[in-house]
């Protein structure tokens, strides 16, 4: 029997979802950028900001996304063509969000592909604390280890190949039996780690200073370009605008609460963001070194700290291991959401669509791959490289145009009050009117905002 004619999949189990979808958004978002750009935003009011920013404007985009995957039962083209009228153009927003999904993940596995070389070199023991050789010249040692990963093409390639790999080995063991099982052994593994991770920070001297960093908001060091960044920031978390909460609700059952799930989502992301911060931050100030080191942060700050405690090399694996693990959930959610496209629409197996995305993705990787290397001066948009450029293109444009769509679509277009209401199937007498202010006039309002000022900002 071909596999398109098998009933459609659905998850085995309500934990099994939320893991899986909470597998999807917790990812190098929350331990590595989230921590960077609050360093960088100078710590408590842009946290505050980006709070807001989840509760607001990402919460009612991930329900309306569930909503609309769970209503259809089809990949994300799918359930626009079904939802609208024949022919209408709001297909085109299934199309950006999975072209977005396409693009972001021959990037984010190149990135990904970073942590596999730090955790091979902490099993190496790059990371110990040197018994003769001084801490000084350690640092600059494992602060130049990243810049020969990034100077490296080669290597960059076979870590992207390795991790594109690993995504299809288990995308293509289907809905269940791929995604819910691994969700279910690596999430669990990823809190653990964190928790370990939180603990160590916790006793380390900088913890106090990490707390009142994070948390005492000064709105003196908050300028409007951090409030754009913590709105385009609460999208990417949310891993909204790329099409997988679309599919991964589609795989829902109709009993389950979308109201309880989508909260839950977004709360273990959000909670997972800010104790990555606070795993982060002490050990950062211990060192006494400086929280706004950028996106290197996690890749050379993070590292050179680590090899001057002791039993640094294991925090070091542990660490590594975790953001490998965050990124993988994420990659097959991004993955899956061009599966699902093939399977749904085309009716193609499987099999035939997960090795065919999978050598696209890696295929497409490369030019980021080589953007630090062979490619450097190659800078298709202004002043930046591939990497950047291509980036630019996916979170400043297609994210926040394809959650714009998917508001716009569910707060004024799809009409049927009583259908929305039913699919949200939450009994409190508030939450649905609430929810439908939000996704009709908040959501596409900031959303247009930022859209607006990205396209200022870069003059394109
Ligand atoms: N939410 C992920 C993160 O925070 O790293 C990134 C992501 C994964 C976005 C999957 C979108 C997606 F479909
Ligand atoms: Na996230």
């Amino acid at each position: 029997m071909p596999e398109s004619s098998s009933p459609r999949a659905l998850w085995g189990s309500r934990i099994g979802f939320i893991l899986a979808a909470a597998g999807s958004a917790v990812g190098l978002g929350n331990i590595w950028k989230f921590p960077y750009i609050t360093g960088n935003n100078g710590g408590g009011a842009f946290v505050l900001v980006y709070l807001i920013c989840i509760a607001l404007v990402g919460l009612p985009i991930m329900m309306a996304e569930l909503m609309i995957g769970r209503y259809t039962r089809r990949d994300a083209v799918g359930a626009f063509r079904t939802l609208a009228r024949p022919g209408s153009p709001w297909r085109l927003a299934g199309w950006i969000s999975i072209l977005a999904a396409f693009v972001i993940l021959s990037y984010y596995s190149v990135v990904a592909g970073w942590t596999l070389e730090y955790i091979l070199r902490a099993v190496q023991g790059a990371f110990r604390t040197p018994a003769t050789t001084g801490t000084v010249e350690t640092a600059e040692q494992v602060r130049a280890l990243f810049d020969g990963l990034i100077e490296s093409g080669p290597r960059q390639l076979l870590w992207h190949f390795l991790f594109i790999g690993v995504c299809l080995g288990i995308v293509i063991g289907g809905v269940q039996k791929g995604i819910e099982r691994w969700s279910k052994i690596l999430m669990p593994l990823l809190l653990g780690l964190l928790a370990l991770l939180f603990v160590n920070g916790m006793l380390s001297d900088g913890a106090r200073q990490a707390w009142v960093f994070m948390f005492r908001p000064d709105f003196s060091k908050l300028t409007s370009g951090a409030v754009l960044e913590a709105l385009g920031h609460a999208f990417f978390t949310l891993s909204l605008g790329m099409a997988a909460m679309i599919t991964y609700g589609s795989y829902l059952s109709r009993a389950e609460n979308l109201f309880a799930s989508g909260l839950r989502i977004a709360l273990l992301d959000t909670v997972i963001a800010l104790i990555a911060g606070l795993a982060i931050f002490p050990i950062v100030f211990s060192a006494g070194m400086q929280p706004g080191a950028g996106p290197g942060l996690v890749f050379q700050t993070i590292p050179v700290v680590f090899s001057n405690l002791p039993g640094g090399n294991i925090l070091a694996l542990l660490f590594f291991l975790l953001l490998a693990f965050a990124a993988l959930t994420s990659a097959i959610s991004l993955l899956e959401s061009q599966v699902a496209y093939l399977i749904d629409e085309r009716d193609w197996g499987r099999k035939r669509a997960t090795a065919f995305l999978a050598g696209l993705a890696f295929l497409v990787g490369i030019p980021s791959a080589l953007s630090s290397n062979l490619l450097q001066h190659i800078t298709p948009i202004a002043n930046l490289g591939v990497f950047d450029s291509i980036d630019l293109i996916a979170s400043n444009y297609l994210l926040p145009i394809s959650g714009l769509l998917t508001a716009l679509y569910v707060g004024w277009f799809w009409s049927d009050q009583e259908e929305k209401q039913e699919l949200m199937a939450d009994g409190s007498v508030w939450i649905y009117p609430l929810w439908h202010f939000l996704i009709r006039f908040v959501a596409p309002i900031a959303v247009g905002i930022i859209l607006y000022y990205k396209i200022e900002e870069t003059g394109l």
